[in-house]
């Protein structure tokens, strides 16, 4: 028997950080909204733990016990007393090291898929639990939608959306490492005092109106001066997104890959145009959302 799970990608439409915790993570205020970029995750009995990987950046995927479907597999089995001897495949759509949260997707794929294989049954706040000792974002990777994150962004509270939001996505590069933009982000803060991260009110209303104009005015992220300065090109793939009438432009989550969002498809399509002529990215998406978490293909 064989299982496959589809999970989606994030874009943080707001990332407020506050001030290193003692523990090095950092308290947030993380609105995540899942979009239709997809990683799929199939999970196969095999003699021995392994995993394989395809699509772009494929070979920028860790395939041993590190990588976060690995582990996933390996502590549900532990849980429950259960060989985890699975082959998974990791068909890979969502940008490795992008800020889209793809380790999250296939470390919330490769749960839910072996929870089905295995017919563990593992109730939604075990798995949750799981998923947020995996890894900050991966339990959003499980439930999707949009919600609020706190803590280091693994408390969720889902939120209301009430239509569908299109953007696009510029993918850099060359990827960045997410605890290298918060070390860039605390030595950029050094000394000074930061206030507790909140959600914005204005953002929240937005979502539940499904108002694009509204979200696009509230959108921030506080770990984009960091992303900048370890990458400052993305000032440019910003500027060219901008001039070609994104309502907003911002990094996703710790970067570098950056997102656009336009009010309607066709603004999408000219938005897509435009950074694509503008050789300042590596490639370019659209994806809209919000969209389900972890969802159960087939077996
Ligand atoms: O939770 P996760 O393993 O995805 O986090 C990766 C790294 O990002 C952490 O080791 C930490 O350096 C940084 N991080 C943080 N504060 C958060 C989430 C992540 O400092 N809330």
């Amino acid at each position: 028997m064989t299982v496959t799970v589809r999970v989606p990608a994030k874009v943080n439409v707001q990332l407020a950080v506050g001030g290193a915790r003692p523990d090095g993570f950092h308290d947030l205020a993380n609105v995540f909204l899942a979009v239709g970029l997809y990683d799929e995750v199939t999970v196969t009995p095999a003699d021995e733990l392994s995993v394989t990987c395809t699509g772009p950046d494929a070979d920028q995927v860790p395939l041993d016990r590190t990588n976060l479907a690995a582990r996933a597999a390996v502590e549900l089995a532990r849980r429950y007393d259960i060989d985890p001897a699975v082959h998974l495949h990791i068909a890979k759509d969502i940008p490795v090291a992008g800020g889209m949260a793809g380790g999250s997707a296939d470390g919330a794929g490769a749960l839910l898929a072996c929870d089905t294989l295995w017919g563990t049954n593992a109730s939604r706040e075990e798995l949750l639990d799981i998923c947020a000792e995996l890894g900050s974002d991966v339990p959003f990777s499980l439930v999707g939608g949009a919600a609020l994150g706190l803590g280091r962004g693994e408390r969720l509270r889902a939120l209301e959306v009430g239509g569908t939001f299109h953007w696009v996505f510029a993918m850099a590069g060359r990827g960045l490492s997410t605890p290298a933009v918060f070390r860039e982000f605390d030595r950029m803060n050094e000394g000074v005092r930061i206030p507790e991260p909140v959600a914005s009110q204005e953002l929240l209303d937005a979502l539940a109106k499904g108002d694009a104009a509204a979200l696009a005015a509230a959108v921030s992220n506080d770990l984009q001066p960091a992303a900048l300065s370890l990458f400052p090109e993305l000032a440019e793939t910003l500027a060219a997104g901008r001039a070609a009438g994104a309502l907003a432009a911002l990094v996703s989550g710790s970067g570098p890959t950056t997102a656009f969002l336009a009010g309607d498809p066709e603004s999408a399509a000219e938005v897509v145009r435009a950074l694509s002529a503008s050789g300042t990215c590596r490639t370019v998406r659209t994806a809209s959302g919000a969209v389900p978490g972890a969802t159960v293909l087939g077996r």
